[in-house]
């Protein structure tokens, strides 16, 4: 038996920094869904695939091996057997898995491998379609969301203490755009189930989204006498 939490939401809305904190206080494990297609578009990236390369992104996603491990407790992800967890957080990979992630057939051998992942344990999984497509029957569903000017608020934020060279309007566009592209694509668009709890965090601490989100999971698990 599993416990499943649903977490979507748009880049920058809090979604992973949440899920961490969550499943920390709650002993629950974490699933960040996104990583996964970022690693299918660096795969893509490195081998220069095209996104219109049927055939060729076709042999790619039936050869590759991507898992999620946690090692000294820091959560990793593997490509082909590589620890990919840094690369796959760059601008060219931010761009690219927004792009690939739009592909059926990407997400068609992604998707079964997140629904086995759900399978065992207390989960969180974090990501667009989660509470749509792949655990439409998860035990709780939150959607997070935050203005597109509070989320590149943030982003510029962190891209200066990087030491990046960005202005707040670029990355307001790059946000806009990514949003977009991820809400508009014809499969598992970035949409709000019917039956999610919406939680804007435009406002919000990250604690008071956290301590919301803890509410409503103890709520539920006490309604099923878990
Ligand atoms: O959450 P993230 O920014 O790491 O996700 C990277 C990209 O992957 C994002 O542009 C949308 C896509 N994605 C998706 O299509 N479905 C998911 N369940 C998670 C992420």
């Amino acid at each position: 038996m599993s416990f499943i939490v649903a977490i979507d939401g748009p880049a920058g809305s809090g979604k992973g920094t949440v899920t961490k904190l969550v499943a920390e206080k709650l002993n629950f494990i974490t699933i960040d869904t996104g990583a996964m297609y970022r690693s299918a578009a660096l795969e893509a990236v490195r081998k220069n695939i095209a996104p219109d390369d049927n055939e060729g992104l076709k042999k790619m996603m039936d050869n590759i091996s991507i898992e999620l491990k946690k090692v000294d407790n820091v959560q990793k992800v593997y490509l082909n057997g590589e620890d990919v967890t840094k690369e796959i957080r760059t601008p060219l990979i931010d761009e690219n898995s927004s792009k690939y992630s739009a592909i059926p057939y990407i997400r068609e051998k992604i998707t079964p491998i997140q629904r086995k992942m759900g399978e065992n344990g207390n989960v969180i999984m974090e990501g667009r379609d989660i509470g749509t497509v792949v655990f439409p029957d998860a035990d709780v569903k939150i959607f997070l969301d935050a203005s597109d000017e509070e989320i590149a608020n943030r982003r510029y934020k962190q891209d200066l203490e990087r030491g990046m060279n960005v202005t707040y309007e670029q990355v307001l566009e790059d946000i806009k755009r990514r949003n977009k592209n991820d809400s508009n694509r014809a499969v598992a668009p970035l949409k709000k189930a019917e039956d999610a709890i919406y939680i804007d965090s435009t406002n919000l601490t990250i604690d008071e989204v956290v301590d919301k989100v803890i509410e409503i999971i103890e709520n539920k698990m006490k309604e099923k006498n878990i």
